[in-house]
């Protein structure tokens, strides 16, 4: 654990200090790509850290070989970041919207530590991907979940995963953020919205749909709060993703 909280701490020191140095417009082109192979380097063994990570502590539970067994294979021969660049030209939403990228499990398992979940809550990820986050939290938190996505491959095998590992309290929705309907959402009591790379028209959006939900109602989102005067923040907190450290805001719905 110690290792990996001193490595953890130089990878964000050095990103700092990449950062700083492509802000200043003099650097050379070659100075930029030796950086981003390094940085391309260290991401690989940062990530292959938090995966050794999740094998120590999760590996002696059955259910988790399973999942993560069942969603190899499914991906085996084609990855999710070829998927959404096949599929994501046809969907009616910008580019930038579709940067792919998962939460790792022992990083939503903290987050979500941060709520006292109730057997009654439902959780439901708002742009889910494959689906990585929706099977977890069922499986290690005991609460029904629902992912909504626009990528139809993504939707397709995830409903295909649920049966194979015999879940009854997951589902799967394959609609664009910014139609979701009362209907489809109105169960749910806490929604995790990973929308780091979405444009402020589809926040937007996508607030005004969440404001069809009834007031407590909890909201996860990172990097940025909900543009609503409807969710208030009640707490802002850092955690390890795949991508590096980023804040998490938790939410209320007030109004
Ligand atoms: C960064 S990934 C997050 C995956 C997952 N939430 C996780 O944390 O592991 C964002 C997902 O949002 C989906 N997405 C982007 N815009 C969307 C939209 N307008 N409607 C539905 N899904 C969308 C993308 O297809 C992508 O799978």
């Amino acid at each position: 654990m110690l290792i990996i909280f001193l490595a953890n701490h130089s990878v964000n020191k050095y990103f700092e200090r990449v950062q700083n140095i492509f802000r200043k417009n003099k650097t050379s082109p070659m100075t930029q790509l030796f950086y981003l192979v390094v940085i391309n380097i260290i991401n690989l063994f940062y990530n292959l850290g938090l995966f050794i990570l999740e094998v120590a502590l999760l590996s002696h539970k059955i259910w988790w070989w399973k999942m993560r067994g069942l969603l190899f294979l499914s991906y085996f021969s084609d990855g999710p970041y070829s998927i959404v660049r096949k599929e994501g030209k046809r969907a009616p939403v910008l580019p930038q919207n579709l940067t792919y990228g998962e939460t790792p499990c022992l990083t939503i398992r903290k987050i979500l530590q941060e709520l006292e979940l109730k057997p009654s809550d439902h959780f439901v990820d708002l742009g889910c991907g494959r689906g990585l986050t929706v099977f977890f939290v069922n499986q290690y938190f005991h609460i029904p979940t629902t992912g909504i996505d626009i990528i139809p491959t993504f939707i397709r095998r995830a409903k295909v995963l649920t049966k194979n590992l015999g879940l009854t309290q997951v589902s799967f929705i394959k609609e664009n953020l910014s139609w979701l309907t009362l209907e489809q959402i109105g169960k749910g009591t806490i929604f995790y919205l990973t929308g780091t790379a979405f444009e402020e028209e589809l926040l937007a959006k996508i607030a005004s749909r969440l404001e069809l939900l009834p007031i407590g109602i909890k909201l996860i989102t990172l990097s940025e709060t909900l543009p609503s005067t409807q969710f208030q923040v009640i707490k802002i907190k850092p955690f390890y993703f795949s991508w590096g450290k980023v804040d998490v805001y938790f939410h209320e719905k007030i109004g």
